[in-house]
């Protein structure tokens, strides 16, 4: 199974969500069985790693990013995957306009699928260090409903 997560830079919380997947992945034995990224609707990052607060605040958690580089959506990703999960509506709505029509892989919002509290993952670019806290708890949340999934379906 191949899942790729998706946000606006790809320097905050799709690598983020890679992170906290792959950790949890190799904790329950199934990373042997899924193919976990990450990439952007935008290309102002391509090729950089993630923003130092992202990376500093996984890292407070056991999560260490530093070695992902930023890449760019593109429409062959949907068949590269099985599973696309955007991180906010606007993520989702740049997906759905240039997905394939031939596409079969799944394309859904990442927390409205995975039932948290909240629907969106916020954007933490330009505020303080609560809200890169804010997103790790939703991602760690909603990856274990994943995790669960991906148990039933590899
Ligand atoms: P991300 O956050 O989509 O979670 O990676 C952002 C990163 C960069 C920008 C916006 C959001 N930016 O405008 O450069």
């Amino acid at each position: 199974m191949r899942v790729l997560f998706v946000c606006l830079g790809n320097i905050c919380r799709s690598p983020t969500a890679e992170g906290v997947l792959r950790h949890q992945l190799q904790a329950a034995g199934l990373a042997d069985h899924v193919q976990v990224a990450s990439a952007g609707t935008g290309d102002w990052h391509v090729g950089s790693p993630p923003d130092s607060r992202t990376c500093k605040a996984a890292l407070g958690r056991g999560y260490d990013l530093s070695g992902q580089r930023a890449q760019q959506v593109k429409a062959g990703h949907f068949a590269e995957y099985d599973l696309i999960l955007a991180m906010d509506e606007s993520n989702l709505g740049q997906l759905r306009a240039m997905r394939p029509e031939a596409s079969t892989g799944e394309l859904d919002l990442f927390l409205r699928r995975y039932g948290a509290a909240l629907d969106e993952v916020p954007d933490p670019y330009y505020g303080g260090a609560d809200g890169f806290e804010q997103v790790l708890d939703l991602i760690e949340d909603a990856c274990k409903a994943l995790v669960l999934e991906i148990k039933g379906r590899v």
